[in-house]
């Protein structure tokens, strides 16, 4: 009775708008997460482990849905995008607010439909980007874009 169990973490996410598209997520999550949840230390896009934030969470599902197609399943990127993870995706936005990362993917992405994300689903997926690319993030996930604005990207190499 996986189905039954996976909507009684629905109201986790109540508060969240997208309703339809949470649900979808977190059953995607609550399905896959017994078979794959890293594959050589890189997370999959379409789930994360289960001790991951729920936002994290939310945002593999979503990244998988809407982004996994042209950066790749494990953010390494394909032939049509460059990856989101990595030293050198870090360099570019290394000592930048995080919130240039939320502005950047919710103005910008998809890029076949620009401005399509909502913007709870774009938080969803900031916060998956930036867990993945092992930045600290509030474990009880972000309610506002505005929360990222003093929260610095940090390097690879950042002891911090
Ligand atoms: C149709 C292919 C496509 C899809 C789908 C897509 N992207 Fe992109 N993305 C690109 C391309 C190509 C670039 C690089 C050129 C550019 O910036 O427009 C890019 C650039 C980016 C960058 C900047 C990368 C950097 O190094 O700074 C980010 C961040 C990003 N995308 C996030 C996302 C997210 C998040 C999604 C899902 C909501 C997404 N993209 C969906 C094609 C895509």
């Amino acid at each position: 009775m996986s189905h039954v169990e996976g909507r009684t973490v629905v109201p986790r996410v109540d508060a969240f708008r997208s309703i339809t598209v949470r649900v979808k997520s977190l059953l995607t999550t609550v399905i896959y997460a017994a078979s794959l949840p890293v594959v050589g230390g890189m997370v999959l896009a379409n789930e994360a482990p289960s001790d991951a934030p729920t936002q994290v969470k939310a945002g593999a599902g979503s990244y998988a849905e809407h982004c996994a197609s042209c950066h790749g399943q494990q953010l390494t990127g394909t032939t049509h995008a460059p990856g989101l993870s990595g030293a050198a995706f870090l360099k570019s936005w290394e000592g930048k607010p995080s919130r240039q990362l939320y502005s950047r993917i919710i103005s910008t992405m998809p890029l076949s439909a620009p401005g399509s994300l909502e913007p709870a689903m774009a938080l969803d997926i900031t916060a998956f980007v930036l867990w993945v690319n092992k930045q600290a993030i509030v474990s009880s996930g972000y309610k506002a874009a505005d929360e990222l604005n003093d929260r610095l990207i940090k390097s690879p190499d950042s002891s911090l």
